[in-house]
C-alpha cells in the first residue's frame, strides 16, 4: 500500500456503547440514500442541541485535524466524516480523551451527505488530502468533484470556507477546472489563508508527503456574501 498507513488496518476495537453514542453515528448509505428524512439534519442543532457555528472535516480519517480544530475552538462544532470505521473508532478515543464536547464524527460516504447539511450551515469545510485519481473509472468515487464545489456552494454560510490540501497535482488541476462550476467560491490569495490552519496542526498525511519531498497544494475558497456580487475566481 504505497498511500501511507492504510486505515483499515489499524489495530482498534469499536468504541464501547457510551462512547459511540456520545461521538459516533453511523449513517450506511443505502438507508442516506432512499430515506434521507431518518437522519438529523447535519447541523449544530441537529447534531449538537446548540447554534454554534460548525465546521466538516471530509474524509477525516483518525481526526488529526477536526480533534486539534475542536479543542483550540470551544466555541464552535465540528464534524468529522469517513467512509471507513477504524480510523473514526481511533479519532473516538482521542477525542474521548481529550473530554471533547464539540466534536462528533459519522461513519458515512461523505458523497451522500452533504444533502444531509442545511443552507449555509458550515462555518468551514476542509477536504485534505482527498484520495486521488488512480483509474479512470474510478473518476465517480473522487471527494473533488462538481457535486462537492455544487454543495459547497449551498451548505457554507457566507463568508465561509472550504479548504483543500493535496499532494497530487491532478486533484489540484481537476479542483481548478471544477471550479466555474460554483460562481460564489471564490479562490483566495495565499497571503489571506487562515493562517490559524496552517500552523494549528499537520496531519500524519501531511507530515509523511512533506518528508517525501512532495509539494503540498493548498487552496482556501471563500463563499462570497452576496451572490449578486460574485467574483471570478482568479487563474
Ligand atoms: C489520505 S486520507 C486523508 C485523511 C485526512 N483528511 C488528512 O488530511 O490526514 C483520505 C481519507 O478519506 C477517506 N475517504 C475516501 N473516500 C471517502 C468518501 N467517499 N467519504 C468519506 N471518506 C472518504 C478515506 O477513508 C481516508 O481516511
Amino acid at each position: 500500500m504505497g498511500r501511507g498507513r492504510y486505515p483499515a488496518r489499524l489495530k482498534v476495537a469499536p468504541p464501547p456503547p457510551e462512547l459511540a453514542a456520545r461521538y459516533l453515528h453511523d449513517w450506511p448509505g443505502r438507508e442516506l440514500y432512499l430515506h434521507p428524512e431518518r437522519f438529523p439534519p447535519l447541523s449544530s442543532p441537529g447534531l449538537f442541541g446548540d447554534t454554534r457555528p460548525l465546521e466538516l472535516d471530509v474524509g477525516c480519517a483518525t481526526g488529526d485535524l477536526v480533534l486539534a480544530l475542536a479543542a483550540a475552538h470551544p466555541e464552535a462544532n465540528y464534524v468529522g466524516v469517513d467512509i471507513v470505521a477504524k480510523p473514526l473508532w481511533r479519532a473516538v478515543e482521542r477525542a474521548a480523551r481529550a473530554g471533547l464536547s464539540n466534536v462528533r464524527f459519522i461513519h458515512a460516504d461523505a458523497r451522500l451527505i452533504y444533502r444531509a447539511v442545511p443552507d449555509g450551515a458550515l462555518r468551514a469545510a476542509y477536504v485534505h488530502f482527498p484520495a486521488p485519481l488512480l483509474r479512470n473509472r474510478q473518476r465517480n468515487q473522487l471527494l473533488i468533484s462538481a457535486e462537492l464545489l455544487t454543495q459547497m456552494e449551498r451548505c457554507l454560510a457566507p463568508g465561509g470556507v472550504l479548504s483543500v490540501v493535496t499532494d497530487h497535482p491532478e486533484v489540484y488541476a481537476e479542483l481548478l477546472r471544477l471550479l466555474p462550476l460554483a460562481p460564489a467560491l471564490h479562490l483566495v490569495e495565499p497571503a489571506d489563508w487562515s493562517a490559524g490552519l496552517t500552523e494549528l496542526v499537520k496531519s500524519h498525511y501531511h507530515r509523511r508527503w512533506e518528508a517525501r519531498g512532495r509539494q503540498i497544494r493548498r487552496a482556501e475558497l471563500v463563499r462570497c456574501p452576496d451572490t449578486t456580487n460574485r467574483l471570478t475566481p482568479e487563474r
